[in-house]
C-alpha cells in the first residue's frame, strides 16, 4: 500500500483551472487501479504554508530547535510546528502528483515557498559542512513523482529548455534529492485559439491513459 501525495498550486477552484482539472483525472483514474492506497491532498493556496524565516531555520535549511525553539513567540513556534508537519507530511509519502500552471515561463510562488519549507536538513538533504557537501536522502525507498504543468501556449519541442523552467527545475531539484522517476503531463495550449482547455485537457488525459500504469 502506498502514499500519494496530490498537490495543487492554484487559487482557481478545480472547475475553472486547467491544471486542477487534469490533476482530478489523474487522482480518479489512480483511485480506480489502487483503491487500497492513501492519497493525501495539499493544496498550497488555501493551506497555509509559512515563509521561511531566519528565526526558523537557524543556519541553512535547518529547522530551528531546542533552546533557540524556546525562544521563539507563540506565532513562530505555530509556523515552525507547521513546517515540520509539512516536511513529514512530504517524507511519508512514496508518489508525487504537482498540479500547477506556467506562470512566467515558471511555476506560482506558492509552490517554491513550500519546496522551501520541506528541503530541510537532516530529513531531505543532509548539509556536511566539514566537506562542504550537499546531499539528497530520498533515495531510501522508491519514490516517484509527476508533474502536470498548464500553459497558455503550444511549447515547441526546441524551445523546451528556454521556456520550460518550472518543469526542468522541479526535475533537477527532485533528482538532486533522490526521487529517481520523474514524469510530466503538460497541458499546453489552453489560451490558444488553435487549441483551447478542452482540447488541452483531452490531450493529457490521453497521455494520462498512457502513463497511469507505471505510476
Ligand atoms: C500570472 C500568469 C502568468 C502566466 N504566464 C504564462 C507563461 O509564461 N506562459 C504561458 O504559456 N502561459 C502563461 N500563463 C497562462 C496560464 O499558464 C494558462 O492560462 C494555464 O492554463 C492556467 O492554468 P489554470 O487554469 O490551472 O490556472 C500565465 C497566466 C498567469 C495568470
Amino acid at each position: 500500500m502506498a502514499t500519494l501525495l496530490y498537490i495543487t498550486v492554484n487559487s482557481k477552484p478545480e472547475y475553472l483551472s486547467t491544471s486542477k482539472t487534469v490533476g482530478r483525472i489523474f487522482i480518479n483514474k489512480y483511485k480506480e487501479l489502487h483503491p487500497d492506497d492513501i492519497i493525501e491532498e495539499l493544496d498550497l493556496y488555501t493551506d497555509d504554508i509559512p515563509r521561511v524565516n531566519y528565526k526558523i531555520f537557524t543556519s541553512r535549511a535547518t529547522l530551528v530547535s531546542g533552546e533557540d525553539y524556546e525562544q521563539l513567540s507563540d506565532e513562530e513556534k505555530n509556523q515552525a510546528n507547521q513546517i515540520k508537519q509539512l516536511c513529514d507530511q512530504f517524507l511519508r509519502a512514496d508518489k508525487y502528483v504537482i498540479a500547477a500552471p506556467m506562470w512566467n515561463v515558471f511555476f506560482p510562488s506558492m509552490l517554491k515557498q513550500y519546496l522551501d519549507c520541506i528541503i530541510q536538513n537532516g530529513k531531505v538533504i543532509e548539509i556536511d559542512t566539514k566537506n562542504n557537501k550537499v546531499e539528497g536522502l530520498l533515495n531510501d525507498k522508491k519514490r516517484k513523482m509527476i508533474y502536470i504543468q498548464s500553459s497558455g501556449a503550444n511549447i515547441p519541442f526546441f524551445l523546451s529548455t528556454k521556456m520550460n523552467h518550472g518543469t526542468n527545475y522541479l526535475h533537477d531539484i527532485f533528482k538532486f534529492l533522490g526521487i529517481s522517476k520523474f514524469y510530466k503531463i503538460l497541458v499546453e495550449g489552453v489560451d490558444e485559439k488553435s487549441t483551447g482547455k478542452e482540447k488541452a485537457i483531452k490531450h493529457a488525459t490521453e497521455d494520462i491513459e498512457d502513463m497511469i500504469e507505471f505510476f
